[in-house]
């Protein structure tokens, strides 16, 4: 192994990532005076929820009635019952106050008439548990992620939280109690390596969208939390649940907001139908996103798809008019326009579904603490480990998420996460001292990778693996493209023995970064796979064509997995929590879920 020679840094806190969810936490920790590190390896506001268009969720009430717990019962039902009824009612009450509070920092909402935060209809969304139409969805235009972004970063500065940008984390540190004492991380400018200490160490680093080929995330959605999770020994939850966008650009990926049919706009197919009237007669185009997504794959498959291929549909939003496209839709024009090469005051849109969310992610309690089964205890806390946003799995969002449910939750577990650290940690307490040994292990890792001499270029085994999940973990599963795609995805995960580094320097060497995020995607590749192939039902994304409905009796759980250095999962299961914090709303009982 190479002699390094590791920079220390203590802290009280060390965040990992820059978006909504770690700069939320970020600020919320140095506002408590806990001295917060933010590590992140892309600018703050490169971070992906710059990407975030339609809005954040809250019943505020401001374009018509709307109650907490309407959004509470929506967001349960729209999870098709795997969501934690206790955190979902945490996350929809703090939601009240969350919106005013970015208000205060200075999100720039659009507004209506008098003054008011503008709020548009997203899917799923009902007023009166499942009756009329809920408003709930405050916007800023379509660029709500970009304004939410910026407002955070700007707040952690203000605040003096320290930042060290363009820093790779590479694997959590653990001391021999199993207590999480810091982080390792190569700055890519210098190519120095860095051991971050910290009383807590936060990960905020988003999901792994870009283990499948097409997505709306970033490049960066490599999920480098749940990698290292992964190797630390520790399971994540949920992994099957991968939601798929109705509105993704056909070609290239990137996302048209679902605010597009929340202002009015409608799928059709290549007869011009309005299709969704069929397979969701109440909410049409506004029902929830894997009912939308699987109504598009099943007219595709049917032959009313368009095009040569009869691959993609239409998104229609000509109809509503040049004023209304300026004011609330500025931002998918110009990528329609870009991506596309659409007007859409003249033409549709064509789209598919395209991945875009992880339901599943490190499993943590309402106050971001990573949970692992302890004997009889399946909610037993992980000593100085924290997980935020898409990277975790609380479970708010269950099977399925509602659109504009995401950047509520990074919001509202940001600062819970905040609160959380400032109540254990005293600022500027003393860190143990550890062994220089204990991060041999990380370093060997590294070196393993830095000095990978096979014959593969990272490139090809990364395209085998998007291919793979694209193909065999689809909106429509069955036991035979599961048992295939495990069987394909773990040659892929083994084809990495033979993976080839070109590249061994240390500065801004992004064959290195490649690999090491590579590294990071494939066990949660197979994770996904192997964690679909064991669930034999159908409930919210997860959509099993040989299993259709839903099965209550034998997987209303959440699953945990682990997979170990040679790709192998093992399964374990949590409760699902039928209960609420309080009994100012009543427990949703389990139900069909019809829209
Ligand atoms: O469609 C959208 O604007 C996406 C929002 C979300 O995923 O919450």
């Amino acid at each position: 192994m190479e002699s390094y020679k590791i920079q220390q840094h203590k802290f009280d806190v060390v965040v990992v990532g820059a978006g909504g969810a770690g700069l939320r936490a970020t600020f919320g920790m140095a506002e408590k005076g806990l001295q917060t590190a933010c590590i992140t390896k892309v600018f703050p506001t490169r971070s992906h929820t710059v990407a975030a268009q339609g809005g954040i969720a809250a019943a505020l009430g401001n374009m018509g009635e709307d109650d907490w717990r309407f959004h509470f019962y929506d967001t349960i039902k729209g999870s098709d019952w795997l969501a934690d009824q206790d955190a979902v009612e945490f996350m929809c009450r703090e939601a009240l106050n969350a919106i005013p509070e970015l208000e205060h920092y200075g999100v720039p909402f659009s507004r209506t008439e008098d003054g008011h935060i503008y709020q548009r209809p997203f899917g799923g969304m009902t007023t009166h548990y499942g009756e009329g139409t809920a408003q709930r969805t405050c916007a800023a235009a379509d660029r709500t992620g970009h304004a939410l972004l910026h407002t955070l970063y700007q707040q952690a500065l203000k605040h003096q939280a320290q930042f060290f940008i363009e820093y790779f984390a590479t694997d959590l540190i653990f001391d021999e109690e199993g207590v999480c004492r810091g982080v390792l991380a190569l700055d890519l400018n210098e190519g120095t390596l860095h051991f971050f200490r910290g009383q807590s160490v936060v990960l905020a680093t988003g999901g792994y969208g870009r283990a499948y080929f097409s997505c709306t995330g970033a490049h960066t959605c490599t999920g480098d939390g749940g990698g290292m999770v992964l190797r630390a020994g520790l399971a994540l939850q949920d992994m099957e649940f991968v939601q798929f966008h109705p509105t993704g650009i056909y070609g290239a990926g990137c996302l048209i907001t679902e605010g597009v049919r929340g202002e009015g706009g409608y799928l059709t197919n290549s007869k011009g139908e309005r299709f969704m009237e069929r397979y969701a007669p109440h909410a049409k185009d506004l029902a929830s996103r894997d009912v939308v997504s699987r109504a598009m794959t099943i007219e595709m498959r049917e032959g009313r798809g368009l095009g040569e291929h009869q691959d993609h549909l239409h998104l229609n939003l000509m109809h509503l008019g040049t004023d209304v496209i300026h004011e609330r839709l500025p931002g998918i024009t110009e990528t329609a326009r870009i991506f596309s090469g659409v007007d859409v005051s003249k033409q549709p849109i064509p789209v598919l579904p395209t991945v875009h969310y992880d339901m599943g992610g490190i499993p943590t309690n309402l106050f971001g603490e990573v949970v692992q089964r302890k004997g009889d205890n399946p909610d037993s806390v992980v000593p100085g480990l924290f997980a935020i946003g898409e990277a975790a799995c609380v479970s708010v969002h269950g099977g399925n998420r509602l659109g504009s449910n995401s950047l509520l939750d990074i919001v509202v577990f940001g600062r819970s996460a905040a609160k959380r650290c400032a109540e254990l940690i005293q600022p500027g307490a003393s860190h143990k001292d550890l062994p220089n040994s204990v991060l041999d292990q990380a370093l060997q890792r590294f070196d393993t990778v830095r000095y990978a001499k096979g014959d593969t270029p990272t490139a090809q085994i990364r395209l085998a693996m998007q291919r793979t999940m694209q193909r065999d973990a689809a909106v429509f599963r069955t036991e035979k493209t599961l048992k295939e795609g495990c069987g394909n995805i773990h040659k892929v995960f083994s084809s990495f023995e033979d993976v080839h580094v070109t590249d061994r320097s240390l500065v801004w060497n992004s064959d290195l970064v490649e690999t090491l995020e590579l590294a990071n995607l494939l066990p949660q590749a197979v994770a996904t796979m192997y964690s679909a192939e064991q669930r034999t039902e159908s409930r919210g994304a997860h959509a099993r064509e040989d299993f259709p409905d839903r099965d209550d009796t034998n997987w209303l759980k959440h699953t945990l997995v682990k997979v170990d250095a040679v790709g192998a999962a093992a399964f374990d299961s949590r409760p699902v929590h039928m209960h609420t914090m309080t009994d100012e709303v009543d427990v949703v009982p389990l139900k069909k879920r019809v829209y």
